[in-house]
């Protein structure tokens, strides 16, 4: 609760100790990296990552080329993170963190060469409009990348059957952040864990689904790789 006695938001809570949680975990840092790599992202490129953070993804893009990166994110606090972050950075105009909703991307953006995003996209509910909006968003040939976890948990929280599919992944996922981030991060990651049980902000469908989904936008080459062999996190990516 803040003073005002307001229920704080989810993401305002964890700003704090992002990196020292999720931003611990060795899965969460190798697709960070995959996806930089599978991005192309070259000098010059204009790049777009939804769901900035506390910018681990953009700062990885911003190091692999010279490029410029637009960062949005819709917690103030998340990006207030990200800003004290780069303050003392000397990047100068080659980023620019801004406030914005993935499920209504403000046509203000323009046009970028690259549009990545990590494990932000499943908090929006109604997808199709979304990847459709983040497609107009990119220049003919451009490139949209996601890194995500490959998990359906769409469905009723009664379903015996996807609960045991949602704890078969946590279980995993629980033992994770214990190992790479000690009891504090086992400790959010649990908190977050049960968000997925309860649909409580968290949508997160399968891969086969997200391809789909970028097929019916009118996306291309639409390729999916595991962040390593056998692992539950992807990362598609998919050309205007
Ligand atoms: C798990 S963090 C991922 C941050 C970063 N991309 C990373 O991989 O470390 C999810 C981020 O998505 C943001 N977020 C959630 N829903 C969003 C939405 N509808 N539009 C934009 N950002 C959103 C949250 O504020 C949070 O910063």
């Amino acid at each position: 609760m803040t003073k005002r006695g307001k229920r704080k938001d989810w993401f305002q809570d964890w700003s704090n100790e992002y990196d020292a949680t999720l931003g611990r975990m060795r899965r969460h840092l190798k697709m960070l990296d995959l996806v930089v790599a599978v991005s192309g992202v070259k000098d010059g490129d204009r790049v777009l990552d939804i769901g900035c953070g506390t910018g681990l993804l953009s700062l990885r893009l911003l190091d692999a080329a010279r490029c410029t990166v637009v960062g949005i994110d819709k917690s103030p606090e998340m990006l207030a993170c990200f800003r004290r972050k780069i303050r003392g950075m000397a990047l100068g105009k080659r980023v620019d963190v801004r406030r914005g909703d993935a499920a209504s991307l403000d046509p203000g953006l323009g046009q970028f060469d690259v549009i990545a995003s990590t494990v932000t996209l499943h908090h929006v509910k109604d997808k199709l409009p979304m990847i459709r909006a983040i497609r107009s968003h990119l220049k003919p040939g451009g490139r949209f990348v996601l890194g995500d976890v490959d998990l359906d948990t769409t469905g009723d929280p009664a379903d015996l059957k996807r609960l045991s599919r949602i704890l078969d992944f946590l279980r995993e996922e629980w033992m994770a952040a214990m190992a790479d981030a000690g009891p504090d991060g086992f400790r959010r990651m649990f908190d977050n864990g049960k968000k997925h049980v309860f649909n409580d902000g968290e949508y997160c469908v399968s891969f086969r689904e997200w391809a789909a989904l970028c097929r019916k936008a009118g996306f291309d080459g639409v390729t999916v790789r595991p962040v390593v062999k056998g692992s539950r996190f992807k990362v598609l990516t998919a050309i205007k």
